[in-house]
């Protein structure tokens, strides 16, 4: 894998770049048995990365580079992404997975620390509970890049690089009204909802920027939700777990559409719980799959899309933003300013954290071999 991205970046960059730029127009917002083909399957195993060897010599100094898990896919091409383009520029990196553990994390960061670290990057598991870690970061002048999810409540955050999170939801939100033609078409439509985690800042602002955009068909009868269950808290996954989000569903059918009910669709904040959803309806829903979103774009849930249980997914490469963390992660090591995008939309509790948005496509049946695989972030065989 290792290899195959840094060929990947060495060859398609400029590809990546055009095809997933960056933008600014974030706006604020409020937040199981799977077939073999899980993104555990794709993933590699968990375990604790080593400090890795430098290759570039690592004179640029020693980066820490926190990540929540291997479980999910996403996470292991960032980790690898990242590293792989740090020591290209020249830097030492010490590459960290915490499989999904709160402590483990913490402790990791802070043996970081102690260890010399000199600007850490970090995809938080919990973007609450990192404040005390932290202040010791502050205390020893170590700069803090908060990583795709903004690390919550801590003063010591330099800057967050991340995707439109909110756009990631009008886009998920969007996918379904044209699907629909709700506009147009008489309806009613059935459609249920499921989000991610509540210790995920992200999950608010996906969740929010899609009911944006179904809220007024809810409002004005076009979408009903049979279950009822329209609150980012009763559509919360914890720790995004596609067995919960399958559990979930599985009561969700059970109570309202055993007796042949229709389901439209399903709003899915990301592929993890689109994939439960999948797994749900396989086992218990005999009708048409519903439309159903999705956001990374996993190989399992590509291989869905592709197989028509998935609609759409969310395209966010993570080799465009390591690109920009790695030359926020420079600006900062030679003493200047990172370069930002967007200085209004994340707050993180202790004031507006500066910030780096990417773009996020989506990818569909029609599209996603131009976009996953012209561009090099999948080959054929990885689909099949
Ligand atoms: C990321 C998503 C991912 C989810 C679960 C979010 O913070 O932005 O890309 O699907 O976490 O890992």
């Amino acid at each position: 894998m290792k290899k195959k991205v840094l060929s990947a970046i060495l060859s398609v960059a400029m590809v990546a770049t055009l095809l997933t730029g960056c933008g600014n127009s974030a706006k604020p917002a409020e937040e199981a048995a799977a077939p073999a083909e899980t993104t555990e399957a794709a993933a590699p195993a968990e375990e604790a990365e080593a400090p890795a060897e430098n290759t570039a010599g690592g004179e640029g100094g020693l980066i820490g580079v926190a990540m929540p898990t291997k479980d999910l896919q996403r996470w292991n091409q960032d980790g690898s992404n990242m590293e792989a383009q740090l020591k290209e520029a020249g830097y030492e990196v010490d590459l960290q997975y915490a499989s999904n553990d709160i402590q483990t994390q913490v402790s990791q960061i802070e043996n970081m620390i102690s260890n010399g670290c000199q600007l850490l990057v970090i995809a938080s598991i919990d973007g609450d509970s990192l404040g005390t870690v932290l202040a010791q970061a502050k205390e020893a002048n170590i700069p803090v890049i908060a990583y795709d999810r903004l690390i919550m409540n801590s003063d010591a955050v330099t800057y967050y690089a991340t995707f439109d999170n909110y756009m990631v939801g009008t886009k998920q939100g969007e996918y379904i009204r044209d699907a629909l033609d709700l506009d147009n078409a008489e309806g009613p439509f059935n459609i249920e909802l499921i989000t991610g985690d509540p210790g995920d800042n992200n999950a608010r602002f996906f969740f929010g920027g899609a009911m944006d955009v179904l809220q007024p068909y809810i409002d004005n009868g076009k979408l009903v939700v049979k279950s009822g269950q329209t609150s980012f808290e009763e559509c919360a996954t914890a720790n995004w777990a596609t067995e919960t989000a399958q559990a979930r569903f599985d009561a969700i059918l059970a109570s309202n559409y055993s007796d042949g009910t229709k389901l439209d669709a399903v709003l899915a904040s990301n592929d993890s719980t689109a994939l439960g959803v999948a797994n749900s309806l396989a086992a218990n829903y005999t009708g048409d799959y519903p439309i159903l979103t999705g956001q990374d774009c996993d190989i399992a849930n590509v291989k869905n899309m592709i197989d028509g249980k998935q609609s759409m997914s969310i395209f966010k490469d993570t080799r465009t933003l390591a690109t920009q963390v790695v030359k926020m992660v420079d600006a900062i090591m030679k003493g200047g300013e990172a370069p930002v995008n967007d200085t209004e939309s994340y707050d993180n509790g202790t004031g507006i954290i500066p910030s780096y948005l990417c773009e996020p496509v989506f990818a569909d049946k029609d599209n996603y071999k131009e976009l996953l695989i012209d561009s090099g972030y999948y080959t054929e065989a990885d689909l099949q």
